[in-house]
């Protein structure tokens, strides 16, 4: 961990352990331990344990159920494929399979550069410009297995890759 985002972690549990019950805003810690790093890290996970006096054992515990806590390190793009039922009829298996095949890895994985993390999603909100996927927050509609991989392309680009 680096020592500034350390240092700013230690600042935010201190607010919390001034109040009551300090182990009832472990949440909090854990999406603002999320929002540093981006994930969270075992041995992020012990330090808040240390600090917070809260048994490793919980803090695992609560970040495993949740599924918005991330356990493992995320790529700067996060590519959601929907595989709702509007968009699989339109073909999001085939887009979905293409993103695969471009970027080499499987759902829930990042590839070897941190560029890119590859999920599913179930409705995006979008159905009318199925099949979607979003990146990072954008909507990509009307997709199709060439589309998707020159957007990939293009990406790739932006990071000079
Ligand atoms: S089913 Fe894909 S956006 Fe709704």
């Amino acid at each position: 961990m680096s020592d500034t985002k350390r240092q700013e972690l230690k600042d935010f549990i201190s607010e919390y352990m001034q109040k009551d019950n300090p182990s009832s805003y472990l949440i909090a810690v854990l999406h603002k331990a999320q929002e540093l790093y981006g994930y969270l890290a075992r041995e992020t996970m012990e330090f808040i344990s240390e600090t917070m006096n809260v048994p490793a054992a919980n803090i695992w515990g609560v970040a495993t159920f949740y599924h918005y806590f991330n356990l493992t390190p995320r790529g700067k793009y996060t590519i959601s494929v929907c595989l709702g039922t509007a968009c699989y009829v339109k073909g999001a298996g085939e887009v979905m399979e293409a993103i695969k095949e471009e970027l080499h890895i499987k759902e829930g994985e990042t590839t070897k550069d941190m560029t890119f993390t590859l999920q599913e999603a179930r409705c995006l909100g979008a159905c009318g410009l199925a099949p979607v996927m979003m990146v990072n927050g954008k909507i990509h509609g009307d997709l199709t297995p060439k589309k998707v991989v020159e957007i990939i392309k293009e990406y790739r680009k932006k990071e000079g890759k």
